[in-house]
């Protein structure tokens, strides 16, 4: 039901006033037609804050078709991905303390591709795959389409909990992990590198595949070893350039154990022939001029700044989990709340917000929000934002109502 206030929320086809209710938009009054009424502020979808990327890749197009760089980016082209492509991806991620191998690189059409090529080629058809036990909106669109079994882990303020992880792999005979050590998401957890050694034992205990998800790395200083940095051989490391640049380039990349390199690039042409060789450009040229690593930089800071906005507005309603501020903060669910109330009641006063999907369901304690900071259009429009979330987090009559 929340899930339904919140969509119909979002196109347009409700509106909310705290303290009155939600009503049906009269669609012949054009109120649609008037933007700022009908679109609510979105803290669901985990999109970077603007900092002039767009421009940027813009003026990159702008200069490729000026010096002819894009004329021959339009054929069919490797699957893999050009060398001249992979080999500046693999020095960005090496200066970040990723041990890449342009020739072990795989460019895929994003992240979430990458966990779907990865999957498939050690995830047979239905069978269990282990993740954290609240885990990415997009693992759950993979398993409801390919049909996998997901088994939440427990964690704990670092992640997955080493315990429940060695059970979890004797009690099911999973042999995949797909795990975030780095920012978790919903979380923000950030695992320590005490932790990922164990963690990393265990899946080799286990003669387990790991498919890491590195998404966020991009945002520490000086990011924690890699959990594939410990298990190359049993490990497929996802990256992205969503985050760091533009979600709309769909860029991002897996390294794929030596084994598995050639199957991954067959993977590649089964499912869309090549990721966008125009766009791999537009992040090479970027990568190579600096310019990539001057966004990271701008990312950062304003990641910082939308953190800080949200610990000053809702103080001890959250608990950032991490020193290393990220595009998204967890909300915990106060006690005697439900998470349908949340999501309905910042319906009603124009935010979206979408709950995780627990795959514990008995796991209580663990029920929260994901908010996410970066898609209001500036960090005022933020922050009135998260006043509103907290206005109804002190309103315990209103959250129990529905
Ligand atoms: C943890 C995580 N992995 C993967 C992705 C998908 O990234 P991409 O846009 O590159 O497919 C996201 C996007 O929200 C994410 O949060």
């Amino acid at each position: 039901v929340s899930k339904a206030y919140a969509e119909a929320e979002q196109r347009g086809l409700i509106s909310g006033e705290v303290g009155r209710g939600t009503f049906v938009v009269d669609r012949r009054r054009g109120v649609l037609n008037d933007k700022s009424q009908r679109q609510s502020i979105d803290l669901a979808l985990n999109v970077p804050p603007a900092t002039g990327a767009e421009e940027l890749v813009a003026k990159t197009l702008g200069e490729m078709a000026a010096d002819g760089g894009a004329a021959a980016l339009f054929d069919y082209l490797p699957h893999q991905g050009l060398r001249e492509h992979r080999e500046p991806m693999a020095a960005w991620l090496a200066d970040r303390g990723i041990d890449a191998i342009p020739d072990r690189l795989v460019i895929t059409h994003g992240a979430q591709h990458a966990i779907s090529l990865a999957m498939g080629l050690v995830a047979p058809q239905a069978s269990i795959v282990l993740t954290e036990s609240l885990t990415y909106s997009g693992m759950i669109a993979l398993a409801s389409t390919a049909g996998y079994r997901l088994h939440g882990v427990m964690m704990d303020n670092e992640g997955l909990l080493p315990e429940a992880l060695d059970s979890a792999f004797a009690e099911t005979r999973s042999r995949v992990l797909y795990c975030m050590p780095s920012l978790q998401t919903p979380t923000g957890a950030v695992m320590s590198e005490a932790r990922r050694d164990v963690i990393a034992q265990i899946v080799r205990d286990h003669d387990a595949y790991l498919v890491e998800d590195d998404t966020y790395a991009f945002l520490f200083e000086s990011s924690p070893h890699s959990l594939t940095s410990r298990l190359p051989e049993r490990s497929f490391y996802v990256t992205s350039f969503a985050k760091c640049l533009a979600p709309g380039l769909r860029i991002g990349a897996v390294q794929t154990p030596e084994q598995y390199r050639d199957r991954c690039i067959n993977a590649v042409r089964a499912t869309g022939w090549m990721a966008v060789p125009v766009m791999a450009e537009v992040v090479a040229r970027l990568i190579i001029n600096g310019d990539l690593d001057r966004q990271v930089a701008l990312k950062r800071e304003s990641a910082a700044r939308r953190n800080e906005i949200a610990c000053q507005v809702l103080g001890d309603w959250i608990t950032p989990l991490s020193p290393v501020a990220a595009f998204h903060v967890w909300l915990p669910l106060p006690a005697g709340r439900t998470l349908t109330a949340l999501v309905a009641e910042a319906a009603r006063a124009g935010i979206t917000v979408a709950p995780p999907h627990a795959l514990r369901p008995n796991d209580l304690s663990s029920l929260g929000i994901r908010l996410c900071l970066g898609a209001p259009a500036s960090e005022s429009i933020l922050e009135s934002a998260l006043i509103k979330i907290r206005q109804i987090l002190e309103n315990a009559e209103a959250i129990s109502l529905v």
